[in-house]
């Protein structure tokens, strides 16, 4: 449960300012993947995608960046969308709910600058992010990308292919608009369900239980990707009291797409 942290209420999100506030989002991004350097998005790609109509929205302590959204624009079928690229909070700060703040930060920039569509990707077996992205967001994922970035050097990738689910958020949905703008959960019709034990995150870390976190991976994988081609969708997301995730699957009764140049939704 998001908790209130003392002194979280004087957290501000707001758009990043001036090249000293993208090195601290670098910096961070370095502090929370852990990454090579080889592997970091650089100081100038930052620059880059703030000149080009992405977003760059910290949470400020302050003067002290605490955590960074960064998205790019990207084009589908002649449509322009988001791609959020990342999302970090300082680990000392997570769990207050300033993730969320500033996705929704994201949804309000681009919503007044004429996007539908927000897209991410994010790892199935990350129980935390599927919560966040599929329940308190209310985006749905349908595709599937196996090992995406090909290796990382992150530790919080434990080592395994980057398998992938895209995120789509749709922002002016039925689903997203009832969900954020008016407090209603969706109703899902479950066909089927694909989960993720709790001890994902200690088998990923441990050289000697890596080949469990292996498993579960590639079942999943083989799952997911039976599932799509069918018409199925990650709608929802559970976790019992254990800490135990499972994606609920489902058809999605919006034709909100990017496969189409003209949405026929509204
Ligand atoms: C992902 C991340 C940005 C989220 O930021 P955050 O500020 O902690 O997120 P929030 O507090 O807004 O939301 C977290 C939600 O997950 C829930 N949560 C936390 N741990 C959980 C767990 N083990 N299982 C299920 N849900 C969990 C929280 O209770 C909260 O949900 P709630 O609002 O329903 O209570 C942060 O954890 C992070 O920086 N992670 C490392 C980098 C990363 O994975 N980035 C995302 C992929 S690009």
């Amino acid at each position: 449960m998001t908790t209130t942290a003392p002194g979280v209420e004087r957290i501000t999100v707001r758009k990043c300012e001036g090249i000293d506030e993208l090195r601290a989002c670098v910096a961070l991004q370095k502090e929370v993947w852990g990454f090579d350097d080889v592997d970091l998005v650089p100081l100038r790609l930052f620059v880059v995608g703030q000149k080009i109509g992405g977003q760059i929205i910290g949470a400020f302590d302050g003067k002290d960046l605490v955590g960074f959204a960064f998205s790019i624009p990207g084009a589908r079928a002649g449509r322009a969308y988001l791609h959020s690229h990342m999302l970090a909070v300082k680990n000392a700060w997570r769990n207050y709910g300033l993730g969320r703040r500033m996705k929704l930060a994201q949804r309000d920039d681009a919503l007044q600058r004429g996007f539908d569509l927000m897209e991410w990707t994010f790892d199935p077996l990350e129980i935390k992010n599927a919560h966040l992205n599929l329940v308190r967001l209310g985006a749905i994922a349908r595709r599937y990308s196996v090992n995406h970035y090909g290796d990382s050097s992150s530790p919080l990738q434990g080592g395994l292919p980057t398998d992938r689910l895209v995120a789509e958020w749709w922002l002016r949905s039925e689903r997203v608009v009832n969900l954020l703008d008016r407090g209603r959960a969706p109703h899902i019709q479950m066909e089927k369900s694909i989960a993720v034990p709790a001890e994902i995150y200690a088998w990923k870390a441990s050289a000697a239980d890596r080949s469990k976190a292996a498993e579960v991976q590639l079942r999943n994988r083989q799952e997911f990707l039976q599932a799509f081609p069918q018409g199925l969708a990650a709608l929802g997301y559970e976790t019992d009291a254990a800490g135990n995730g499972r994606f609920l699957l489902g058809r999605w009764n919006e034709k909100w797409s990017s496969a189409t140049a003209k949405l026929e939704a509204r």
